[in-house]
């Protein structure tokens, strides 16, 4: 269910999970982007005469309240971003929760601090949402992006309470299904990143579900050397080898075509502006690092790239931080974005730093959709159950 199917919630109390988990450095926030997406649905029910209770985590405090994990500095940037006042709870259950939710008026909004103050929150323990659950009438997660996570405020308070997907949870969810739940084919994803050892589920599962599978990255190394290739110093688990033969296996086996670079972007040092040549990935030398795709493996991509009807993506290419290890990343990116634009292609990106990536090559606003979430999005990757989601479907 929806916001489309809530009703009249004028002067209801609703408590609505958001992720604001957001980058803090000196207590400013340095990305809102998951403030902004939390807008249209505390703004719908706000001008729906909503009481707003706005729960959430922040970081992964250890041992209870502490300043470093307030969220108060995040409830001033959330008033900011949405143009209006937000009231601020220094606790998010007991009698200061409580007096702050009975002096709202219809329409407010209010930030109660992070639940995971609590140990309980973690536990999804039952007296604890009953806690959380007694200052709301109806319950909306819109936040997607923790909803991996099986806490007292992502999946126990739907238990309690009329539950409802806020618009940022919905959207998220509609570009998924679109993604890999009911793709149009052919469906070509783009897995890069450092290591292998973090993706094997994520790679497991998407060889039985894509047509074609791009591999870059560090990671990419670990395939090159299952296959025979000598990588020289290039990152590379070679004792996950056996695991990458396998993946290459249940890829043939599937049908899914397997894109590994066949040149690659060389350096001695890996440091911006170090001295670098673009090589055949057969001719990298002892002590050479490939720190980002070659040239011509960009353009092999690009094809695959034009092929798709639908692209999801993962990981970027190469060492994209550090220039010009970021040429590759850079230039798939624009590709997938002119195509998207041209309304030829369905373009799905999210996970840690994809975001990052895709902002670097200024191209994030032209994919159909840029998942905020990480640890989530691969978890939907690799087919796990969502239980902040399951719980919703329920
Ligand atoms: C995230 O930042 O990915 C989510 O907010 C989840 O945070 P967590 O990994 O600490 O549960």
């Amino acid at each position: 269910k929806t916001l489309d199917d809530i009703g009249n919630i004028s002067g209801k109390r609703v408590l609505v999970r958001v992720d604001l988990n957001v980058p803090v450095a000196e207590g400013k926030v340095t990305d809102a982007t998951r403030i902004e997406r939390i807008a249209p649905t505390i703004a719908e029910l706000s001008g729906k005469g909503a009481k707003v209770i706005l729960l959430a985590h922040f970081g992964r405090p250890k041992d209870g309240p502490s300043p470093e994990f307030s969220l108060e500095p995040i409830a001033r940037a959330t008033a900011e971003v949405l143009g209006r006042p937000v009231g601020f709870a220094s606790d998010c259950i007991g009698d200061t929760a409580g007096s702050a939710v009975a002096a709202m008026d219809k329409g407010d909004v209010l930030l109660l601090e992070n639940t995971r103050f609590y140990k309980a929150e973690e536990k999804n323990d039952p007296a604890f949402t009953e806690r959380l659950a007694a200052n709301g009438d109806i319950f909306v997660n819109d936040a997607f992006s923790a909803a991996h996570r099986a806490h007292s405020s992502t999946e126990g308070l739907a238990h309690l309470l009329p539950s409802f997907a806020g618009r940022t949870m919905q959207a998220e969810l509609e570009a998924l299904e679109k993604g890999l739940g009911n793709p149009v084919r052919p469906v070509v994803a783009i897995v890069g990143g450092a290591k292998v050892s973090t993706k094997i589920d994520l790679l497991m599962n998407l060889v039985k579900k894509v047509d074609a599978l791009v591999i870059g990255g560090g990671m990419a190394n670990t395939f090159l050397a299952a296959r025979g290739t000598d990588v020289g110093k290039s990152l590379c688990e070679h004792d996950l080898a056996p695991t990458a033969k396998q993946i290459m296996i249940e890829a043939a086996e599937a049908g899914c075509a397997i894109i590994l670079p066949v040149d690659g972007v060389v350096a001695k040092e890996f440091k911006a502006g170090a001295a670098c040549e673009t090589i055949a990935i057969s001719d990298v030398p002892a002590d050479g690092m490939i720190l980002d795709v070659g040239a011509k493996t960009v353009t092999t991509i690009g094809e695959w790239i034009d092929r798709a009807a639908t692209l999801v993506w993962n990981g970027p290419l190469g060492a994209f931080e550090i220039e010009p290890f970021d040429h590759a990343t850079v230039a798939a990116a624009k590709h997938a974005a002119a195509r998207t634009k041209a309304g030829k292609l369905v373009s799905v990106a999210g996970g840690g730093d994809t975001v990052a990536a895709l902002n670097h090559a200024g191209v994030a606003d032209d994919f159909t959709y840029v998942s905020t979430a990480g640890g989530a999005f691969l978890e939907w990757m690799e087919g796990k159950p969502l239980p902040g989601v399951d719980v919703l479907k329920r």
